[in-house]
C-alpha cells in the first residue's frame, strides 16, 4: 500500500471511531434470552439502578433493567417490577411522569414495587410501606396487593449535585453511609420469582 493511501486508510478508521455509538441501554446485564419481565428504576446516584439489577440477579436473570431516564418501551413485556429512590419522600419526578403517562399499559403488568430510601439511617417501618407504596406508587398506577419491598439506601457525598449536596451537608449529623444489602435485594427478587 502506498505511503498516501495507508494515511488515508488511518484517518478513515480514527474517524469511524470518533463516531457516536448507539446507545442500547443496560442491555449488558446477565440477561436470560426472550424474557418477558421488566424492572423499572428510577435514580439519584444509583442505589435504585444496584438494587434493581440485585432484584434480577435474585430472580434468577429473567428480567431486563430499565433506567426510566431511557424512556424505554415496556410493551413487549408482560410482567413488571416498579422502584425508585426517595427524595422528599416521593419517587423522581420522572418516574412519576412515565407511570401516568403509561398507566394504561402498565396496570395489569405490574408485579412488584421497591423503594430505597436513606430513613435518616434508622431501620425500616410500616409507616414507610404506607408512604411509598399505599399513598404513592399504589396511587398513581392503581395496583395494589403486588409484593413490596422497603430498602435503606445510600449517601455518596461524590455522586451528588453540589447545591444538594451542600444542602444535605448542613443537616446535623449527616454522613455517608451504606445500608443497602445485595441479600435483601436477592431474597425480594426470589419472593417476586416465587409469586408468580
Ligand atoms: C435531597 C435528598 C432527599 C432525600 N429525601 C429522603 C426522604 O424524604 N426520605 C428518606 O427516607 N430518604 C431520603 N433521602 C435518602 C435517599 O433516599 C437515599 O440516599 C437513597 O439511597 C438515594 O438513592 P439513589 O442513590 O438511587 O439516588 C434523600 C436523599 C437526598 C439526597
Amino acid at each position: 500500500m502506498k505511503k498516501r493511501d495507508f494515511l488515508k486508510v488511518s484517518l478513515l478508521a480514527a474517524g469511524a471511531m470518533m463516531l457516536p455509538r448507539k446507545a442500547s441501554a443496560l442491555k449488558f446485564y446477565p440477561t436470560k434470552k426472550d424474557t418477558d419481565w421488566a424492572i423499572l428504576y428510577s435514580t439519584w446516584c444509583g442505589s435504585s439502578r444496584d438494587a434493581a439489577v440485585w432484584i434480577s440477579e435474585g430472580m434468577n436473570g429473567i428480567a431486563e433493567v430499565f433506567d426510566v431516564k431511557e424512556n424505554p418501551d415496556l410493551s413487549g413485556y408482560s410482567h413488571i417490577v416498579v422502584g425508585g429512590s426517595i427524595r422528599s419522600a416521593a419517587t423522581s419526578p420522572q418516574l412519576q411522569e412515565y407511570l401516568k403517562k403509561h398507566r394504561k399499559q402498565l396496570a395489569p403488568k405490574i408485579k412488584a414495587y421497591f423503594a430505597v430510601c436513606g430513613n435518616m439511617m434508622r431501620p425500616v417501618t410500616d409507616q414507610l410501606y404506607t408512604q411509598f407504596f399505599t399513598d404513592h406508587l399504589c396511587k398513581i398506577t392503581g395496583v395494589v396487593d403486588v409484593p413490596q419491598k422497603v430498602f435503606l439506601g445510600r449517601i455518596t457525598w461524590g455522586l451528588m449535585e453540589p447545591e444538594v449536596r451542600e444542602q444535605m451537608q448542613s443537616f446535623p449529623g449527616m454522613v455517608e453511609y451504606d445500608n443497602l444489602k445485595r441479600q435483601d435485594c436477592l431474597e425480594f427478587g426470589k419472593e417476586i420469582f416465587e409469586s408468580i
